[in-house]
């Protein structure tokens, strides 16, 4: 097959794709372990570079995954490549999947924050000390959120790293165009 025909994800779509892979992977190796107890021991975490990048990372993301459906909704269609029935619904599964918890982790995060009274703190020294509507929310007490954002983070990672290997597998093994949607148009069959 020769380079035009192969379909792709236009190129915003893509640097959106590229860009929040990156971000997602440096702030959960940014993960601060432990924050209940560092901050009942009284650190600000302003001081803690790790916790202020990885806010400021989840932070961007959240902000990339509005405008990233929001393209979605615009974008010319994604491209449709012809794959077996299950493999087909499996792959929407897993989008629906990933979207949500893109959506999910940042709004946990926040729970977390404002129901604990715990300031959110980013790079510039930009902070956010009290976040009384959600201090005041049904929410706050519903859960302990700074656990199920863990637990949310964990399962983002494994589902991404499951769907790193489906492409990886689409293009070694099942020889299709799927990985290459997803690629600059230097790269081709
Ligand atoms: C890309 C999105 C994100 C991912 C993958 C992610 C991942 C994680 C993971 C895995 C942990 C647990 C670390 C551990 O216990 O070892 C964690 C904790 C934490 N994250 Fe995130 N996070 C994301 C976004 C955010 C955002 C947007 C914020 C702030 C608004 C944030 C604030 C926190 C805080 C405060 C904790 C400590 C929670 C606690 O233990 O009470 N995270 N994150
Ligand atoms: C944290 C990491 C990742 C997240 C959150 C993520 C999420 C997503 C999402 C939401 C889509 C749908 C995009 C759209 O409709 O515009 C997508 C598509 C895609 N992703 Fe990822 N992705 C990640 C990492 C990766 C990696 C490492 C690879 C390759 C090794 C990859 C390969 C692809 C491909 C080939 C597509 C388009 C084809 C398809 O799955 O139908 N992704 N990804």
């Amino acid at each position: 097959m020769n380079l035009q025909s192969t379909p792709r994800y236009d190129a915003l779509s893509r640097a959106f794709h590229w860009l929040t892979a990156i971000a997602v992977t440096i702030a959960f190796v940014l993960g601060p372990e432990h924050f209940g107890r560092l901050m009942h021991q009284g650190l600000d975490p302003a001081t803690r570079s790790d916790i202020v990048w990885h806010e400021s990372l989840g932070i961007f993301v959240f902000a990339m995954t509005l405008l990233r459906l929001l393209w979605v909704a615009l974008r010319p269609a994604a491209p449709q490549l012809e794959s077996a029935g299950w493999l087909a619904l499996a792959s929407k599964l897993m989008h629906l999947a990933l979207w949500a918890l893109l959506l999910a982790l940042p709004a946990s995060a926040l729970l977390a924050l404002g129901s604990e009274g715990h300031p959110l703190t980013l790079l510039g020294g930009v902070r956010v000390d009290q976040m009384p509507l959600i201090a005041n929310s049904v929410f706050a007490k519903l859960a302990d959120w700074g656990d199920v954002h863990g637990l949310l983070g964990d399962v983002l990672i494994w589902l991404a790293g499951l769907h790193a290997v489906a492409a990886i597998y689409h293009h070694v093994f099942l020889k299709d165009g799927v990985l290459l949607s997803m690629l600059p148009e230097k790269f081709s069959r």
